[in-house]
């Protein structure tokens, strides 16, 4: 058996799934083309019958990014699969992912199929997508609570029709490892023709055992892993692939396994999607959490000073942290700063770099020290991916307990300069509502949330919000850091706008 994991990264499928999460196009390119950077195997890069926008987003990542296989699923029927594939079929490497459950319960209540019904369409689509590619995952949604002989059955007839990876999803996240791992050992053991595809899991994090169950899977023989970047996902969420990777990583000791992964992408990527998803990374998540790597007792540090390996068992380069010894500060030129961003992974065009270091020049008047994440903060923040319609120009705020709190904003349209003011129940309302008056759209506020990039009061604040606009009930998650936090919500709430204006223009 080889002793390569493949991981396949649903970040842009079920990872989007996560409630209030939407990615537009670009977005989407984005992620996709830091997952190639990760070495992912296989992107799952949508669901394209679901709405024109995801169709498009699958067919941008098939045709743009290389060096990875692009998968769009499908449900077990032909108008699914003719439209998964057409999404696809310009990827360097294609593949077709098709599904149907297998479960009693969702026989019952959700397919209304007997399980010879549902046999029959799984083998039909299996067949079916065979017609465009080769390359065919067939998923049987539910497995972990379906009847084990039953499902041998299915994976046996849909092998024998083409498949050449069959999933094991843990759907609704029930699996317990000990459990997981015998119920795939019986899937080895049970399935007619299992040599010939690639057996690989997808496990969701109901209780918590998301990648524990994934880990227990490997050992019995699974050699596809499943998964999202942070974990994200359907409702508690995902394996999360960089727990997975490094698991593996780590103990090679217990698994003897590699992946293609370049775990000193991992940090990045974790960042990238955090932020254009607008789902934060709790502090003591492992792997990629503010703290995953800080030590606070005194006797653990007084061991890390003296022998690394007493506390820590992966380093924090090895996941693309970085120890800089260099501190940047208002007299670093052009030059280090540079330097800085190449080994902090970015590679900006000579426009972004101008734009990156007059930003980092304003900070350094604030702020003393600029430290990595205050760079990588206004990086993300200074080079959008969507066309800026409208700029912020200026605020002014007045603000007390015994005002009425009132915003005055100036915003940039192409040549025209739009100011406004407006009163409201505190500062950032007072913003918003001007925002609202000089575009004239009609959004609501859904979240807002306020981030310290570093410790020390002259921090960079980072705002994430998520506004829902009123015509077609989408979510658009926007971003902005400055110092100062007002100037900072108004700057994510006009990013949000921004977003929601570029997702109505009609596209070619
Ligand atoms: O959780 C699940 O069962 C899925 C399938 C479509 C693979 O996401
Ligand atoms: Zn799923």
């Amino acid at each position: 058996m080889s002793n390569r994991v493949y991981i396949f990264d649903t970040t842009l499928r079920d990872g989007e799934q996560s409630p209030g999460v939407s990615l537009n196009i670009n977005e989407k390119l984005q992620i996709a083309r830091q997952l190639a950077r990760l070495g992912v195997d296989i992107i799952e890069a949508g669901f394209p019958i679901t709405s024109p926008g995801d169709f498009a987003a699958v067919q941008a990542v098939a045709r743009e990014v290389r060096g990875v296989t692009v998968a769009g699923l499908a449900r077990a029927n032909f108008k699914d699969i003719d439209g998964a594939w057409e999404a696809v079929r310009d990827a360097e490497q294609a593949r077709i992912h098709t599904f149907i459950a297998t479960s009693d319960i969702h026989l019952k209540y959700k397919l209304r199929k007997d399980r010879e019904q549902v046999i029959e369409a799984a083998v039909a689509a299996v067949k079916h997508a065979k017609k465009y590619t080769s390359d065919v995952e067939f998923s049987a949604e539910d497995a972990s609570r379906s009847d084990v002989d039953y499902l041998a059955r299915v994976f046996g007839e849909v092998i024998k029709a083409g498949a050449t990876v069959i999933n094991v999803p843990d759907t609704v996240g029930y699996s317990t490892p000990e459990e997981f791992g015998l119920f795939i050992k019986a899937i080895m053991e049970k399935t007619p023709g299992i040599e010939k595809a690639v057996v690989s899991v997808h496990c969701h994090d109901d209780l918590g055992l998301a990648v524990a169950n994934s880990l227990a899977a490997i050992g019995y023989g699974v050699r596809q892993v499943e998964g999202t970047i942070n974990g994200i996902g359907e409702r508690a969420g995902n394996a999360a692939l960089e727990e997975v990777v490094m698991g593996l990583y780590t103990r090679k000791d217990r698994y003897g396994l590699t992946t293609g992964f370049n775990t000193k992408e991992i940090y990045r990527t974790s960042r990238l999607v955090s932020s254009l998803t607008g789902m934060p990374v709790q502090p003591n998540k492992a792997v990629v959490g503010k703290n995953a790597f800080a030590h606070e007792s005194g006797i653990h540090q007084d061991g890390v000073l003296k022998e690394r390996t007493t506390y820590e068992i992966m380093n924090p380069e090895m996941v693309g942290i970085a120890a800089s010894n260099l501190v940047l500060g208002k007299h670093s030129g052009r030059h280090a700063f540079r330097d800085r961003l190449s080994e902090l992974g970015y590679e900006l065009s000579d426009e972004e770099l101008n734009l990156a270091f007059a930003r980092f020049k304003a900070l350094a008047d604030k702020k003393k020290e600029i430290a990595d994440q205050d760079i990588q903060a206004i990086v993300e923040d200074e080079i959008r991916h969507i066309p800026e319609t409208y700029l912020l120009e200026y605020l002014h705020i007045s603000s007390g307990s015994t005002v009425v709190p009132t915003a005055t904003l100036g915003l940039r349209k192409g040549e025209e300069l739009k100011e406004e003011a407006a009163c409201g129940d505190g500062p950032v309302d007072a913003i918003y509502k001007t925002v609202d008056k000089i575009t004239g759209l009609q959004c609501v506020l859904v979240n807002y949330a306020i981030n310290a990039i570093t410790g020390g009061k002259d921090a960079l604040g980072d705002v994430t919000v998520k506004l829902k606009c009123q015509e077609n009930e989408k979510i658009y998650i926007g971003r902005g850091v400055s110092t100062d936090i007002l100037e900072a919500s108004a700057k994510a709430y006009v990013n949000a706008v921004n977003k929601l204006i570029f997702d109505h223009q009609p596209k070619n």
